[in-house]
């Protein structure tokens, strides 16, 4: 089986059943016209994040990665009123090309870039107290995930709904022998949801238009 046989169902799947609107092509178009590169979620994944928020009811998403806001927009676009999204960002060009996606798509009021290293903005974050996040999005440098997770349950509450991306990472997840500390970031993932009770959670592989991965999802108990 091949990358271009997926690719060419991932746009089967698409063309019937992901209505990718004209907020989220522009925001693919200003990414790559800003230089950005090409790593956001694949469409059917966005669509996939943008069913989770709406299933789970989530009115506070929290997410770490923005890139563009491409996986932002989607998620956005499943909010009830009132409800809002801060998500995190390290390169300042990044969050920019982010602000400017999310404006145009009318989310301005709605979604809050915050830059800087996550494992420092996480922290400030939590100093505010704000209400928990209903549902977390994690996406960013994959040697921190174990960071992440931890501050997702901080700032979470009993039913939050939590997704790490990147998990499979061409099946090397399951070679023990890797030293790519990406593929030790996915693993040390695993092992820090394995160990905490309070983590009910599976693993979904995927292949598609980005290649072989897969996302973890898990509620917080
Ligand atoms: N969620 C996006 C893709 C995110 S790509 C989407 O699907 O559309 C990963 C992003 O994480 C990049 O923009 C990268 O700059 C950012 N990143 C890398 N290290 C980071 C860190 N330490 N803190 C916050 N963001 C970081
Ligand atoms: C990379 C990061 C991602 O979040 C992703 O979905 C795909 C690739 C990367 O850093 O290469
Ligand atoms: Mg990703």
């Amino acid at each position: 089986m091949s990358a271009e046989l997926w690719g060419r169902v991932d746009d089967y799947i698409v063309d019937r059943l992901v209505d990718e609107d004209a907020a989220l092509a522009d925001a693919l178009q200003a990414n790559a016209a800003g230089g950005l590169r090409p790593i956001d979620v694949s469409a059917a994944q966005g669509k996939f994040l943008h069913l989770l928020v709406r299933m789970s009811g989530a009115r506070r998403i929290l997410e770490v990665g923005t890139l563009g806001a491409y996986s932002t927009i989607w998620m956005a676009k499943a909010l009830p009123a009132g409800g809002s999204i801060v998500t995190l960002e390290y390169e300042p060009h990044h969050a920019e090309v982010a602000r400017r996606n999310i404006a145009r798509a009318g989310y301005a009021e709605r979604i809050e870039v915050r830059v800087g290293a996550a494992a420092e903005t996480l922290p400030l974050l939590a100093a505010e107290q704000l209400e928990p996040f209903d549902f977390v999005f994690i996406d960013a440098d994959k040697p921190s995930n174990t960071v992440y997770l931890d501050w997702a349950i901080k700032l979470g509450r009993p039913g939050t709904v939590i997704v790490l991306d990147n998990v499979v990472r061409d099946g090397q997840v399951a070679n023990a022998e890797s030293r790519d500390p990406n593929v030790l970031g996915s693993r040390g993932a695993f092992e820090l949801i394995a160990a905490n009770p309070r983590l009910s959670a599976t693993a979904l592989q995927t292949v598609g238009a980005k290649g072989y991965d897969g996302f973890a999802v898990m509620i917080l108990d």
